[in-house]
């Protein structure tokens, strides 16, 4: 049953919804991405060491991020989304631009950090279990790990303003115009 308790102000949009495998995708690489902002800048503002085990959870946490958002990008790419029938074309396309910089930023930002430990001369080994996981083929360069760490510094500073964007975009939709756009994402039943 959808749209039961939306009011009579503008169209229920969850009519039409994001499948689950999306929405599944959406919910899980966000809450990782939140994890490893609050895990990166929480030890970075404290100037807290990043503890060995910290560091590699961040470093598994994000190669998974990047993973998913792969994976996530492939079903985007070969099924059709729901329509974006909110808003004017203005709007529309804001949208579109924030989605679009948000996919790039799934992806650039696990990248920039997989370089930085690729790339320094002393490197630790990220560890899953009995396993390692691969570095980038490119070779030791301290120059180019600090550049990277620039860029990843960056990069997750952007991704802190889409998100917080996308987030009051949400809330918006939902407390605001009360048009049932999170509905779109939810993972429970179809109805
Ligand atoms: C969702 C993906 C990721 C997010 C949101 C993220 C976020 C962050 C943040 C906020 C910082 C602190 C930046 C600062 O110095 O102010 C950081 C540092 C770092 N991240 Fe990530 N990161 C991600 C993925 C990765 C990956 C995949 C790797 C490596 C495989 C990685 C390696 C590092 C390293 C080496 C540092 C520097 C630690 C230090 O200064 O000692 N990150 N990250
Ligand atoms: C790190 C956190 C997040 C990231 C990276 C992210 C990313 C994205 C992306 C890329 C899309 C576009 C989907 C597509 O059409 O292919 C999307 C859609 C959406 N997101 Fe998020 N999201 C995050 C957090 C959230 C949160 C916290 C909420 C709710 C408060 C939310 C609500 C939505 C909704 C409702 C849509 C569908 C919009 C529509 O139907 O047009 N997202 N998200």
């Amino acid at each position: 049953m959808t749209g039961a308790i939306l009011p009579e102000t503008g169209p229920t949009l969850s009519a039409q919804h994001y499948t689950r495998t999306a929405a599944l995708l959406h919910w899980s690489i966000a809450a990782l991405i939140l994890a490893n902002l609050v895990m990166g800048f929480v030890c970075a503002w404290l100037e807290l060491s990043f503890e060995e085990v910290i560091m590699n959870l961040h470093k598994v946490i994000g190669l998974l991020v990047l993973a998913l958002s792969l994976l996530r990008l492939v079903w985007r790419l070969t099924h059709r989304p729901p329509e974006p029938v909110y808003g004017g074309a203005l709007q529309r396309k804001a949208a579109g631009v924030v989605h679009a910089a948000l996919y790039t930023l799934m992806l650039a930002l696990p990248m920039s950090g997989w370089l930085v430990t690729s790339s320094f001369p002393k490197r630790h080994p990220i560890r899953v279990g009995l396993f390692d996981l691969p570095f980038l083929p490119v070779g030791a360069s301290l120059p180019r790990a600090i550049l990277a760490h620039g860029v990843h510094e960056v990069l997750s500073l952007a991704m802190v303003a889409l998100v917080l964007g996308h987030i009051l975009a949400a809330l918006h939709h939902h407390f605001i115009l009360r048009d049932g756009l999170i509905a779109r994402m939810r993972l429970g039943s179809r109805g």
